[in-house]
């Protein structure tokens, strides 16, 4: 029998592979034996791990206000609630993203409004423009799978139509596009600090901000309550008053505050790792003509985090097959659109969306994503991954496209528009 590239697990954050070192552990550890695990106690907000937190990622970030808070969906939740937006207003976000985005806009009161993502699954700035009228209150963009969205066109958009934008930030730190951040460029930017992501902590996350006033806001709804808002900013708070706005607990602990401000050091080592294994990989499967890998809105603009690649000429079944054939090379492929894979990152499973459509229906509502989506394999690229692990990763590639091509004939190109999808059967 033939036998598989590798038998080692894929390294993946669940199975412990994670970039923590033993030297981020002496914080968490003496914020345990300190006692005091709440942020907000006797001591000044520098002398807090939160404050310090709060204030490295400030430095890093290039930004005038950051929070820690419990975990990235609150974090989005906290830059939607501090607008103010009435409602039931309507939020605009991209059809391919975690299903904690629309969440974060329905806790926030708001009605997601579901753009396309092009066929590289970036938002669709076109689509966006197709859909903007007087009842959309504001954008929430998301940089998915550490890929930034083209921000100077949707901020150009929200310019237009006059309303805020909050990116989704959280699988995205320390991505500069274009000489910024992610996450500074719109009104508020969120991050999360949960396993998968750039600083873990297993859960929690952050809001970043421009205005004062909104940041103010942001920190009493995450329960900063009886004036502690006032702690946050070094001069004069801004003049709302906290009794006007409700108390989430969305709150950071010391603990994990100690643990990720730790982590902060060796973040940027974690990136230039991620960014050679992913430039490597893709080096090496360029030649394959089958498959089209995920390119950015500017050059250089992602993390490399994440191998998502389309198979634009095949019908979904054999991209569900390829993802399974990786598998038992030993390398975990997910095909994005599969019928036996409630993948939450496709908009037709958030059916808590779209209570009595079916599926089908669902999927109408964003035919391009759809599509795009039924093409796309997405493979986990950890940190911790070795040169090693890369090359058993291109050879697990090459294998199961050279296989695939001399059993199929069905890998060669076809006209894209004929191509079959599983949800058109
Ligand atoms: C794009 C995106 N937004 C939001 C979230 C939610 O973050 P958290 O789990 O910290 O709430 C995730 C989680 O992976 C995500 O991928």
């Amino acid at each position: 029998m033939d036998k598989a590239v590798r038998t080692l697990p894929w390294p993946t954050y669940d199975k412990g592979n994670v970039f923590v070192d033993d030297e981020d552990l002496g914080a968490p550890r003496q914020a345990l034996a300190n006692r005091l695990y709440f942020r907000y106690d006797y001591r000044a907000y520098n002398d807090t791990e939160t404050g310090r937190f709060e204030a490295a990622l400030r430095r890093y970030l290039g930004v005038p206000h950051a929070l820690a808070v419990s975990s990235g969906t609150a974090a989005i939740a906290l830059g939607l609630m501090s607008l103010e937006l009435e409602p039931g207003a309507l939020v605009a976000c991209p059809g391919f993203t975690f299903a904690a985005t629309p969440s974060a806009i329905m806790l926030a009161g708001g009605r997601p409004l579901l753009i396309e993502c092009d066929h590289n699954l970036h938002f669709d700035v076109a689509d966006l423009e197709r859909k903007m009228s007087p009842a959309v209150r504001a954008i929430v963009v998301v940089h998915m799978r550490g890929f930034a969205s083209d921000m100077p066109a949707i901020l150009a958009v929200a310019n237009k139509w006059n309303i805020p934008v909050v990116e989704d930030a959280v699988p995205s730190l320390g991505l500069v596009a274009g000489g910024k951040h992610t996450g500074t460029f719109g009104d508020a930017g969120a991050f999360s600090t949960q396993s998968d992501k750039s600083l873990n902590t297993g859960e929690g996350g952050f809001l970043v901000c421009r205005d004062a006033t909104q940041f103010a806001k942001a920190v009493v709804l995450s329960g900063a309550y009886e004036g502690r808002f006032k702690r946050h900013f070094a001069g004069p708070p801004p003049e709302i008053c906290d009794l006007d706005y409700p108390l989430f607990s969305f709150r950071m602990d010391e603990i994990r505050a100690a643990l990720a401000h730790a982590e902060m050091a060796r973040l940027p080592r974690r990136l230039e790792i991620l960014r050679s294994n992913y430039d490597y990989v893709v080096d090496q499967i360029a030649d394959l003509e089958r498959i089209s890998v995920r390119q950015p809105v500017i050059p250089g603009s992602y993390l490399g985090d994440s191998l998502i690649f389309r198979l634009p000429h095949v019908s979904n079944d054999h991209v569900v097959q390829v993802a399974a054939a990786l598998r038992s090379e030993g390398v975990d492929a997910r095909a994005l659109a599969s019928a036996n894979d409630p993948n939450v990152r496709c908009f037709w499973n958030w059916r808590f969306l779209f209570r009595g459509k079916s599926p089908a229906e669902i999927r109408a509502l964003l035919p391009a994503t759809t599509q795009h989506l039924s093409h796309a394999i997405d493979i986990p690229m950890s940190p911790t991954l070795t040169r090693a692990d890369c090359d058993d990763l291109i050879r697990a590639i090459r294998k199961v496209m050279q296989r695939r091509a001399s059993s199929h004939a069905d890998l060669a190109p076809r006209s894209a528009d004929v191509v079959e999808t599983a949800e058109a059967k």
